[in-house]
């Protein structure tokens, strides 16, 4: 992990609340995965974290919504040309077996973001499904990006554009015909939890990518502990973000 000074290409929306941040860095450091960053933002002591979903030499880009004050600031204020500060790379990475042909993606909402990244790297060489879901038109982003696998199925709430439903429900829909050899995901808990539910005896692994809120990113601060099924903790930005979904308590 490193805290380099990144100078901002591009900060641009994308979708509705939706930014698209591309900075460079000088030196070019190895970044996996699933793999995320901590971006500091003038006036806020707390790094905010973003998981990067394309990584090309020096060329980083990472995509986040508008949620709170330090990611409002960040879409505002940050324009091309000025410098961040960004800790990176972050976290684990998405286990792909060397045996593993078929991947699922199961996405919902900002959770498509690090699994791009498992598109940009994995699509050319193994077979790539992708489950993506979106509260509705407004809110799709990265259509080109996640077109890159052998199928896209996207899902909206509102069923402006795919299915009507969740993510989820098209990637369960899919499963007798289409069985992965894994399954990665990303998006918010109850996402999670029907995933966990759909996925009850089925006998394929399932890792997920947590979201906790975080204070130093780097595993001193114990502020995103999660509860494992042994009766142990995690630290999601440190053990984690990327849990095997039988071990864990959501
Ligand atoms: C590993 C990881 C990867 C993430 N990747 C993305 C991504 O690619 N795109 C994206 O849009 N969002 C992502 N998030 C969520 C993102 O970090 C929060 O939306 C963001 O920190 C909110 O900051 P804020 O200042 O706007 O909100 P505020 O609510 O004002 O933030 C207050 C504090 O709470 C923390 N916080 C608030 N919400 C979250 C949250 N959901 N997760 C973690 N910390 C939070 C902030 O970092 C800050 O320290 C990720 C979170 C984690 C843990
Ligand atoms: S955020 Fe500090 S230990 Fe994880």
């Amino acid at each position: 992990m490193r805290e380099v000074r990144a100078t901002i290409l591009e900060n641009r929306a994308i979708a509705d609340k939706i930014y698209s941040l591309t900075f460079h860095i000088e030196e070019e450091i190895p970044i996996d995965c699933g793999q995320f960053c901590m971006i500091g933002i003038a006036g806020h002591p707390l790094r905010r974290p973003i998981a990067i979903c394309r990584a090309e030499g020096g060329r980083i880009t990472v995509c986040y919504q508008v949620r709170g004050e330090g990611t409002r600031i960040l879409a505002e204020d940050y324009k091309a040309g000025e410098t961040l500060s960004v800790l990176l790379p972050l976290g684990n990475s998405f286990p792909v077996a060397d045996g593993v042909r078929k991947i699922a993606l199961v996405g919902g909402g900002v959770g498509i973001f690090p699994l791009i990244s498992v598109l940009r790297k994995y699509a050319p060489e193994r077979e790539v499904y992708s489950y993506m879901g979106f509260r509705n038109k407004a809110a799709m982003c990265m259509g080109y990006e996640l077109e890159r696998g052998k199928k896209l199925k996207v899902a909206t709430d509102d069923g402006s554009v795919g299915m009507k439903g969740t993510a989820v429900q098209a990637f369960l829909s899919d499963l007798s015909e289409n069985r992965p050899d894994v399954v990665f995901s990303c998006g918010p808990l109850p996402m999670l939890r029907a995933l966990k539910k759909g996925m009850e005896g089925k006998d394929i692994p399932v890792y997920v990518s947590l979201e906790e809120r975080m204070g130093c990113g780097i595993g001193a601060c114990l502020v995103c502990v999660c509860d494992k099924k042994d009766g142990t903790h995690a630290r999601v930005c440190k053990d984690g973000p990327i849990f095997d979904l039988k071990e864990i308590v959501l």
